[in-house]
């Protein structure tokens, strides 16, 4: 089985009220280990929605979401938090980041929920210092996060979802508060990491953002065009 697999995915907000808004209406999706694929939709035609349910974030109202074989739609909030350290980096819009910590602060945050790991405090500044580098920012360890650029911002809140080695690294609009050559350099920065084996995929209303991915999905009021093969 893919990575990824989704059947008949729906959500919807509110049910069986005045304000009832079906975001997803029946996605089916198969995304394999290592690719880099981009789902692209204008405002409101459910990407968010949808990326927050692949990221254990939300549960679907109905359908099946399997991640690596494991069907997570079902979990209750416990376990997706677990799922979600195991598997999963996600970088949500509006970077999420501690503004008044420092960069080693804020990427080392999700060491401390990782039960599994184990790591001395050297283990984990060793480990930050290596995302670090692979971001490109080896050099603001001890930098305010309020003191970086939008673009330094992005390289941190990603620094902080590749930390854990997640199969699946998750962004929903990374490039949207970034002008167009620093938006340029953070996708080269994906398609970098995506050679280093992640899966990811990311969401985006910019078409010419999508296609730098290898794959391009479209999203449109809730449901996949034309699901085309990998
Ligand atoms: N928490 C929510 N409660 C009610 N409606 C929501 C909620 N989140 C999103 N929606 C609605 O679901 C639809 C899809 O939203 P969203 O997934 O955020 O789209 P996108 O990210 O593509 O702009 C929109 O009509 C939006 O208004
Ligand atoms: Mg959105």
């Amino acid at each position: 089985m893919a990575l990824i697999h989704l059947e008949s995915l729906t959500k919807t907000y509110a049910p069986n009220t005045q304000a009832q808004v079906e975001a997803l209406r029946g996605i089916c999706l198969d995304i394999s280990e290592g690719e880099f694929c981009a789902i692209v939709g204008t405002s409101g035609s459910g990407k968010s929605t949808l990326l927050h349910i692949l990221g254990c974030l939300d549960v679907p109202t109905s359908g099946r979401y399997y991640l690596d074989s494991q069907e997570v739609s079902t979990l209750n909030e416990r376990k997706r938090a677990r799922i979600r350290n195991q598997y999963i980096g996600i970088v949500l819009q509006e970077f999420g980041l501690l503004p008044q910590r420092t960069v080693i602060e804020n990427v080392a945050l999700p060491l401390y929920f990782d039960q599994s790991a184990h790591l001395s405090y050297s283990q984990r500044k060793q480990r930050v210092q290596e995302v670090l580098t692979q971001v490109g920012l080896e050099s603001k360890l001890n930098t305010l996060v309020s003191q970086l650029s939008g673009g330094q911002k992005q390289r941190v809140a990603i620094a902080r979802a590749i930390i854990n080695h997640p199969k699946l690294l998750l962004a929903d609009e990374p490039t949207g508060a970034l002008d167009q050559k620093t938006a340029g350099e953070i996708m080269e920065l994906f398609s970098a990491l995506s050679h280093t084996g992640v899966t990811i995929l990311l969401v985006t209303h910019d078409k010419n953002i999508a296609q730098q991915c290898r794959r391009v999905l479209h999203i449109e009021d809730g449901l996949l065009a034309d699901a085309g093969q990998p």
